[in-house]
């Protein structure tokens, strides 16, 4: 007999789900993938339902992903930035909601630069709410699109060994990853300069390699992260080049590893200091891939947030199959 795995109303992270809740939301990621690839990339899955994507933070990858998985869903959508609404007039975040609420939406996706704000606004308004990144807490529809591409290219991800290098400090990506990859039972290392490390992540089940020498040799994925220099409240490194030159990932570096490397990078990247173009651009590198599974990913999320069953994604993807 199959297992019912259930849904919450919202996603705010990946620390909460269990194993089997983030297996079903890759699982389900795989047949909507086919969907991007029809000439009319549509689905009448979530017809009916409306969806506002409130942007607190500039996004390109995530806003137009869930744009685009929102759209090729059925659903309709409206995009809020923070700069082009009455946010700038001092309007508080539950407010803006609650109105947007009386216009009878159904969900909603939030990037904001606070950590927590996700779930202090899932906790105060009937609608789903989606993490579309909070501060430096989570990115879980991006740990979960890395997850799904390690997954792709591995085969697994139970056993893998992963590392994530850069600005962990700052990163919700990190946490995401680091939370799904574990649950899954891939090893997590990270590698940075020690003051972009935080302080006890080894309690999160993670190593630390100080060197990114040692992560190469010891790892079959690296994800990496640029340095978010925006949320920097002190001199973490000495500067740029100062930080490619001992922890930038080059080709030169990359050919001493005892084995071939996947590539993964969140984005926005910033050449020539974490990644070089030979390395993001190269045979390895799977960051377009990551791109292309991220419409899937927030696809399968946004589906099982409606309430739809894990069971039927593969029928429902062939509904009016054009
Ligand atoms: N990966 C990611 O969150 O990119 P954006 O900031 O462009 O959405």
């Amino acid at each position: 007999m199959t297992k019912t795995v259930e849904f919450g109303k919202d996603l705010t992270g990946l620390e909460g789900l269990s194993v089997d809740q983030i297996s079903t939301i890759l699982d389900v990621a795989e047949p909507f993938k086919e969907i991007s690839e029809r000439p009319i990339k549509k689905v009448p899955v979530l017809r009916g339902k409306t969806i506002v994507n409130l942007f607190y933070e500039p996004s390109t990858r995530t806003r137009v992903s869930f744009e685009f998985a929102e759209k090729r869903l059925s659903a309709d959508t409206v995009n809020i930035s923070g700069s082009g609404s009455s946010i700038v007039k001092g309007e508080s975040l539950v407010d803006t909601a609650r109105n947007l609420e009386a216009m009878r939406i159904d969900m909603v996706v939030i990037r904001h630069g606070s950590s927590g704000a996700a779930r202090f606004l899932a906790d105060r308004i009937p609608s789903n709410v989606i993490n579309a990144g909070d501060g430096q807490h989570e990115h879980p529809t991006q740990g979960l699109l890395d997850m799904l591409t390690i997954r792709d290219h591995m085969g697994g991800i139970e056993g893998r060994r992963v590392c994530i290098v850069g600005d962990i400090l700052h990163s919700r990506v990190a946490r995401s990853n680091i939370y799904g990859l574990t649950k899954l039972g891939a090893d997590v290392a990270v590698c940075g300069p020690p003051t972009l490390i935080p302080h006890g992540i080894e309690e999160l089940g993670v190593q630390v390699f100080k060197r990114v020498e040692e992560a190469i040799e010891w790892a079959e994925v690296l994800n990496v992260l640029r340095l978010q220099l925006e949320r920097m409240k002190a001199g973490y490194i000495p500067s740029l080049r100062e930080y490619n030159r001992f922890f930038g990932i080059s080709v030169a570096r990359l050919e001493k590893a005892p084995r071939d490397i996947l590539i993964l990078h969140p984005g926005p990247m910033n050449r020539g200091v974490e990644i070089d173009s030979h390395v993001a651009d190269g045979p390895h590198s799977v960051i377009l891939r990551q791109v292309t599974n991220g419409v899937a990913i927030r696809m399968a999320v946004l589906y099982l947030l409606a309430g739809g069953s894990p069971e039927r994604a593969e029928a429902a993807k062939m509904e009016n199959r054009s």
